[in-house]
């Protein structure tokens, strides 16, 4: 196995970076320079039948915040710390439009070893698979199915958040059913329960998980006293990598190693890749980095992650799940009386002796 290469079921990645769907990947020239910037495959933006869902993305609207949640320009040499909280909507293409666009951005992928992943949000589930035999049939290699976006709560009908693994499996399994090409499930990351989610995916015929996807939230802007951008927003960030590397590294313990496992939400860099996959991931997917900041953001990431490889003498294969395999319970930690008291501010005289 070359140093970057990973597996991801019966998919050989020619390296762990995927870039993740959102609406820079709409149109074939975003898909182009992501592919060309080196991303082993590409989840393009996302479609379904509803018409309700184009008109959302018409709708929508984004913006950038900082780490005192003060809304900054957007613009690529933000601070790292920025992070999107959004409104989103699906592709404006018609269906058939998307699908031709992506099936021929695959065909030139595949020129170039690597991936252009068709990507289908639920929301009637006849649909969707009628959806998924299409895109089969169009030669398209890979499809990830997303039924964790934060918005269904807020958009009825429109999307799903899957949050209960038994509805989720019948959804996996009718989509499965119906195509041979590898599945790949996002899931929500708005549950306690991922694993179960993940299990009942991969039960269900799903080839990888994909975890875990952005959550609500609802953001006051102090001056005008109103909510950021009027109502609740999908939020991510820098700040989610610790959710993302805890989901990976629990629902690797519970569904064993041989379960593959794509991390997203909340990598910016190449050594976010590397902590995503020593927690478990075997692959990671970047969106909002590249969003903001364009396609060098993957260049730039894959050559943080070829040093630290040199720098380790590992494969990217072996960085799967190191960190996560050492993770231990809090039972198995040793004593260390009176620890607390030096990490609090102002401490009692002499405690800190
Ligand atoms: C503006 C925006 C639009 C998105 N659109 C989609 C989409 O159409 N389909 C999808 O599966 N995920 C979509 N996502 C989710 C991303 O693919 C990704 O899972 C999420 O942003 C977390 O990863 P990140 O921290 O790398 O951005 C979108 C995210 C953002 C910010």
């Amino acid at each position: 196995m070359r140093q970057s290469e990973v597996s991801v079921g019966k998919i050989v990645l020619k390296n762990p970076l995927i870039a993740g769907s959102a609406e820079h990947l709409i149109e074939a020239g975003g898909v182009r320079r992501a592919l060309h910037a080196g991303a082993a495959a590409v989840v393009v933006k996302s479609v379904n039948e509803s018409e309700r869902g184009r008109d959302q993305l018409q709708r929508a609207e984004y913006m950038l915040l900082d780490d005192e949640w003060r809304e900054i320009p957007w613009t690529p040499d933000a601070p790292s710390t920025a992070f999107i909280a959004c409104r989103s909507g699906l592709t404006p293409q018609s269906f058939e439009a998307w699908l031709d666009q992506t099936a021929q951005l695959d065909r030139e992928a595949k020129a170039s070893d690597a991936y252009a992943i068709a990507s289908l949000i639920v929301a009637d589930l006849a649909q969707t698979i009628a959806m998924a035999k299409q895109v089969e049939q169009a030669g398209l290699r890979v499809l990830e199915l997303n039924i964790g976006t934060p918005y269904a709560s807020q958009a009825k009908g429109v999307v799903s958040t899957e949050l209960d693994p038994e509805r989720l499996a019948v959804i996996v399994s009718a989509v499965r059913q119906a195509i041979d090409i590898p599945l790949w499930v996002k899931i929500t990351g708005q549950s306690e329960r991922v694993p179960d989610l993940a299990a009942a995916a991969f039960r269900s015929g799903g080839e990888a998980v994909v975890m875990a996807g952005r959550l609500l939230g609802f953001i006051p802007d102090v001056e005008t006293m109103q909510p950021f951008l009027g109502t609740t927003l999908g939020v991510g960030g820098y700040w989610n990598l610790p959710l993302t590397c805890h989901w990976l590294a629990v629902s690797r313990r519970q569904l064993g190693e041989n379960k593959p496992l794509i991390a997203t939400n909340g990598a910016r860099s190449g050594l976010d890749v590397v902590r995503m996959m020593l927690a478990g991931a075997s692959a990671v997917e970047m969106a909002s980095a590249v969003m903001l900041r364009g396609a060098p953001v993957l260049a730039s990431a894959l050559e943080e992650l070829h040093v630290y490889l040199q720098r380790k003498g590992m494969t990217a294969a072996e960085l799967v799940g190191v960190a996560a395999d050492q993770r231990k319970t809090f039972a198995d930690m040793p004593l260390r009386t009176n620890n607390w008291k030096k990490y609090v501010a102002d401490p009692e005289e002499g405690a800190r002796e």
